[in-house]
């Protein structure tokens, strides 16, 4: 989406996931060898985090759409504090530190904190949420991720009667992060949802995948994971967020108001200016497929906007 301008071995992963999925990752190589030879999309990279189920399945979305593999997911990023090039985030960011992490939390609460990663995965059991994402760039992947509702976080601070927004903002460090050297963007990445779509029970606060740690190219320490808007509401490596009264701006709507929106709903029937978002390419699959609205969550979240004009709050 360039725009016109040019701890122990085994405790933090039985504190990652359920039970249930801790078990099933835990047999993961087997599984892996024999997924591999049926062609299903299996991890494709060695290591820990590389879990596939162990249970003689691959990893699909509730809709049956198989997840993508470990690799493409980590290895095919948009992060543009790195860079643009998307092959090039993996070993750019591989340095990155994403523990320890902390964010804060503030506004207009009335509980504001500082809070660590460790302790918040203590306070609210991340879960496995398999979700499709689709890029605004009409590219999309399944993405296993391990995460916790957002709501938890939120309900925690206590929101004043004030809050209408959720503010989202990224670390700044241009020492580790060589694309915020650059001048055409006005970083720190920053994002915002309506505080009842950050209150949804889809929107969650990513803190691993596959079963593993949140690799640094897909936003570790801790990142937004909002499944129904294109990817760039997603926002990596969170260290602020912040309850407001106002709309917050955003980095791409800020920069290019007329090709991204505060809203970026999934939608098939609004056009980005520059290429048409009815198919998206399914990285990891030959052929181009439907995009759905609300990127297929439509059931879940369209009674948000009731009453809405979504061509015109894109
Ligand atoms: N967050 C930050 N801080 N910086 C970014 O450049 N890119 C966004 C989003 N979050 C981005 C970001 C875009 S455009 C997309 S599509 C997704 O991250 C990509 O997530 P992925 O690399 O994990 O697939």
């Amino acid at each position: 989406m360039i725009p016109k301008i040019s701890s122990s071995e085994i405790t933090p992963k039985s504190v990652y996931l359920s039970r249930r999925d801790f078990i099933k990752a835990a047999g993961v190589l087997a599984g892996s060898l024999a997924l591999t030879a049926c062609g299903v999309a299996a991890p494709e990279t060695a290591g820990p985090t590389s879990a596939a189920p162990a249970d003689g399945t691959a990893k699909s979305d509730e809709k049956g759409s198989p997840a993508t593999s470990y690799r493409d997911i980590t290895t095919y990023n948009n992060y543009y504090e790195f860079t643009t090039d998307k092959a090039g985030v993996a070993d750019l960011s591989k340095n990155f530190a994403t523990r320890p992490w902390e964010i804060e939390v503030g506004g207009l609460v009335n509980n504001p904190g500082k809070f660590s990663v460790d302790d918040l995965v203590k306070k609210f059991p991340p879960e496995e949420r398999i979700y499709r994402l689709r890029c605004v760039e009409a590219w999309s992947m399944v993405i296993p991720w391990v995460g916790f509702p957002l709501a938890g976080l939120l309900s925690a601070v206590e929101p004043t009667s004030a809050a209408k927004y959720v503010r989202f903002e990224s670390i700044f460090k241009p020492e580790e992060l060589p694309g915020q050297k650059e001048p055409w963007y006005p970083w720190p990445y920053q994002e915002g949802l309506r505080l009842d779509e950050a209150m949804h029970d889809l929107t969650i606060l990513a803190t691993g995948l596959y079963g593993g740690e949140l690799p640094a190219q897909n936003g570790g320490g801790l990142r937004l994971v909002v499944p129904w808007k294109y990817g760039f509401k997603s926002i990596k490596a969170i260290v602020k967020i912040e309850l407001t009264a106002e709309q917050p701006a955003t980095l791409w709507s800020s920069i290019a108001p007329n090709e991204y929106g505060f809203y970026a709903n999934v939608n098939p029937q609004v056009d980005h200016p520059r290429w048409s978002q009815k198919t998206e390419r399914r990285i990891g699959e030959l052929s181009r497929q439907a995009t759905h609205m609300f990127n297929g969550y439509a059931e879940q979240v369209a009674s948000l906007y009731d009453g809405m004009d979504l061509a015109k709050n894109y």
